[in-house]
């Protein structure tokens, strides 16, 4: 988080606040979200796009991409900073409704809606819904003529884009359950035209996650403006959105490019291939979740068992590795056991002289594949009762949370100007057992 600050004493701070106190005022583990660095983060990618999209001459719509970290006040912040909400569930839906934001500011995605959900985003008066599917075309148009209503939907498509952190392949990449093929897309959208109830926005197409190059954006965008150029003989089409995907940095190692690049290059790739098909450049939409959230939260663990071990190396001889296991784990951040997510760790209670040593930071359940952080050099004396932060967990870390092994999902607590406020209550074990039938009272 921007705002991380580390005193003489070796005791860290967020927005002035050490962290050691927020962890025995909320307790471990813990998420801390550093308030102005998020807020800050989200109207600096809507200031990005719209500043590169009025220069090619249109506007962009951000969306928050709320699967990442969303709480109602989470929620809020993006909205007080002028992004839109894009919630993939009605769950997600119905905190961002009950959170306040006004659903023309929500999208709603998802590869197989339930007809509840759909009725409740159309009678909700949702702005846009990605359609998915050829089948959700009339699901969502029954739906919208029930209400009464002209539902605005996108069309997901697949650009035959794939891109991972690095790299980007631009072969085929069709055979994956989200969205429907570009041979098959005219064919939708003349469907979707077809339906009075239904007024198409544009197509939408996201390719990966955790990207931190724009030459996948641009190859993809050429595309989908291809398919739009063709698409517009049938009608006018207002938007193209390009989904998320931009990466962060989660160690030294990592080098993303900056939102400000990232929007540049795409909107010169738009515009280049604009002129080049001969048409007008539509509005853009983008859905960021990762870039937003991700670097302005760190989470808080307490050390409460430590081993050596002689490791051997690749280029002979042998290291010590330390163990250190602390009270969470996969249950709150299941993004090393499920991607082998690389992480870094700092101790945030007290300074050491002591010499650094190759650390493991270990959760407490029960498999070995629970690990926080691989390899971080931590100080040598770190001991039952110091405290960790894990930095950059701010996206898919306490969305993806579990209780796995009964363990309750944490608190999450917000930092501002010196004061904490608890945005989400932890799960206590009172709530865990309550949803037990065998242990009802009879
Ligand atoms: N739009 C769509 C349609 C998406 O599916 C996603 C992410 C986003 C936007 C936001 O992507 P972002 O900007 O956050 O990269 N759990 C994985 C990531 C899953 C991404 C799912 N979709 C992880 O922890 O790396």
């Amino acid at each position: 988080p921007a705002n991380t600050t580390r005193a003489a004493d070796g005791r860290l701070s967020l927005a002035g606040i050490p962290v050691d106190e927020l962890a025995a005022t909320y307790g471990s583990p813990l998420y801390v979200i550093d308030e102005a660095d998020f807020r800050g983060r989200a109207a600096r990618t809507r200031a990005a796009f719209d500043s590169e999209t009025a220069r090619i001459g249109t506007s962009a719509k951000v969306y928050y991409a709320a699967k990442a970290f969303l709480s109602a006040d989470i929620a809020r912040w993006v909205a007080e900073e002028g992004l839109y909400v894009d919630v993939c569930s009605g769950g997600e839906l119905a905190l961002a409704l009950a959170a306040g934001i006004p659903a023309a500011r929500l999208g709603l995605h998802g590869n197989n809606k339930s007809l509840a959900e759909i009725d409740r985003a159309v009678g909700a008066g949702i702005g846009a819904i990605v359609l998915d599917s050829l089948q959700e075309i009339d699901r969502v148009a029954d739906a919208a003529a029930r209400h009464g209503v002209v539902q605005n939907v996108r069309l997901r498509v697949n650009s035959g884009v794939h891109a991972d952190t690095h790299d980007f392949l631009a072969t085929s990449h069709e055979d994956q359950k989200f969205g429907i093929t570009r041979a098959d897309a005219p064919a939708a959208v003349a469907k979707i035209r077809a339906r009075g109830e239904l007024k198409f926005l544009g197509l939408h197409c996201h390719i990966g996650s955790q990207i931190f190059g724009s030459a996948g954006f641009g190859e993809s965008a050429a595309r989908m403006l291809e398919l739009h150029r063709d698409l517009l003989a049938g009608g006018d089409i207002p938007e193209l959105n390009l989904g998320g995907g931009f990466g962060i940095a989660y160690t030294r190692a990592d080098d993303p490019a900056e939102i400000e690049t990232l929007a540049a290059d795409i909107a010169d790739q738009v515009a280049t291939e604009a002129v080049r098909l001969g048409i007008a450049v539509p509005v853009l939409a983008f859905e960021p979740g990762r870039y937003i959230s991700g670097p302005t939260t760190m989470s808080l663990y307490e050390v409460g068992t430590t081993k050596d071990v002689s490791v051997a190396l690749p280029e002979g001889g042998t290291a010590i590795r330390r163990y250190l296991s602390v009270d969470g784990g996969m249950s709150d951040n299941a993004r090393p056991a499920l991607y082998g997510a690389q992480y870094s760790a700092r101790m945030t209670n007290r300074v050491s002289a002591a010499a650094p040593a190759l650390s493991r930071v270990a959760g407490k359940h029960c498999e070995s594949g629970d690990i926080v952080v691989y390899n971080e050099y931590l100080p040598a004396d770190v001991v039952p009762g110091d405290r960790i932060a894990v930095p950059a967990t701010g996206a898919y870390c306490w969305s993806l949370a579990s209780n796995y092994n009964f363990l309750g999902r944490p608190a999450v607590v917000a930092v501002l100007n010196g004061e904490s406020r608890l945005l989400v209550r932890g799960e206590t074990e009172t709530e865990l057992l309550a949803r037990d039938a065998g242990l009802d009272k009879k």
